[in-house]
């Protein structure tokens, strides 16, 4: 079994999870006959009113800790000493060090983990939007929130090594993935989601899916919500962008790099580093299916990548050159630190 070889860092308890956005656990609610009843699933967004109305039945709780509670503190140290940085020599260390613990767990898996590590710390360090944003965003669709997350946590550290240091840019590279399909708001359907799907996994499949199952209102929405996505996230969440010209990156986020994707149809040659990782990542995350497990972290991007079928066209050379000459040749976490401490 993938976990027998796993080693919890520590157990989460009942009174922690409202520290936390996203949930570090699954939490179940037990009966006397056995039968149990998830409450909340890891990653879930995290409701303080619903867990009070749990607080009085604690022993019917279980709680099945799935991050890894000690990557989660390391990240979070490390993004404060790369937000504290004062000099770009700080900055550089500070991303370097940031870089070598991603590889080391994300990239080699010489040090195991879950994706979850690595939301909860990027949330816990970046985030900044309110609950109302929190709350509009998980209503357009909790699945989709979780989904852009994980894009999002990706996305920084990719633009980290790609050499962007400037901690308000990449504040913003981060809550733009939230936003990447806000375009859909009010009109996500289940043909659109299939659509989502199906178009993440094959160049073009997604309009084909709509032309044989859907009709006109649904086909133009699919093809104009990368557009209409810069307009209705200016209207919604201009506040909690330094730049709100990064916004417009989201009209990218269905092309490709061999240019058939929508709506521009645009190739690598016309894409800068910024929009080469969001092509990549909106095309490598799944939609709306991503159940996160200890383990799930160790090696993943590696891995992920090795198996990409459309592999042509969704790495374009900026992402290539980070993982094959960047975090394949990190030290490890425990060399780094030997070498630190020598
Ligand atoms: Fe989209």
């Amino acid at each position: 079994m993938e976990e027998e070889n796993y080693i919890l860092s520590r157990p989460v308890d009942f009174a922690e999870l409202k520290d936390y956005l996203f949930s570090p656990a699954n939490v179940f609610l037990t009966y006397s006959s056995g039968k149990k009843t998830k409450l909340i699933k890891a990653s879930g967004v995290i409701n303080e009113e619903y867990l009070k109305k749990f607080n009085s039945s604690k022993k019917r709780i279980e709680i099945e800790t799935i991050a890894n509670i000690s990557n989660v503190e390391q990240f979070n140290e490390l993004f404060k000493i790369y937000q504290n940085a004062k000099t770009e020599r700080e900055k550089i260390i500070g991303r370097n060090s940031i870089l070598t613990l991603f590889s080391s767990i994300y990239w080699k898996g010489a040090n195991g983990g879950s994706l979850l590590d690595l939301v909860i710390s990027c949330e816990k360090s970046f985030l900044k939007f309110d609950m109302d944003a929190i709350e509009e965003l998980r209503n357009f669709g909790e699945d989709f929130f979780i989904r852009s997350s994980l894009m999002a946590s990706l996305g920084l550290v990719l633009c980290m090594s790609l050499g962007y240091l400037d901690k308000i840019f990449l504040e913003d590279v981060y809550h733009l993935f939230f936003v990447l399909d806000y375009g859909l708001n009010n009109n996500i359907s289940y043909n659109i989601t299939e659509a989502l799907k199906k178009d993440r996994l094959q160049v073009g499949a997604g309009k084909s899916f709509l032309s044989s199952n859907s009709n006109r209102i649904e086909m133009s929405l699919f093809n104009k919500h990368p557009l209409l996505g810069v307009k209705k996230s200016l209207n919604k969440f201009a506040v909690f962008f330094n730049q709100k010209d990064i916004l417009n990156f989201i009209k990218i986020h269905h092309e490709r790099i061999c240019g058939q994707g929508f709506p521009m149809g645009i190739g690598q040659d016309e894409m800068n580093d910024l929009e080469q990782v969001i092509v990549f990542l909106s095309h490598l995350v799944p939609i709306k299916e991503y159940d996160f497990s200890r383990t799930d972290g160790q090696g993943y991007l590696k891995e992920t990548c090795e198996k990409l079928e459309d592999r042509n066209n969704i790495l374009g050379k900026s992402i290539e050159n980070i993982l094959l000459n960047i975090f394949e040749n990190m030290p490890t976490w425990d060399e780094y630190i030997g070498k630190e401490i020598a």
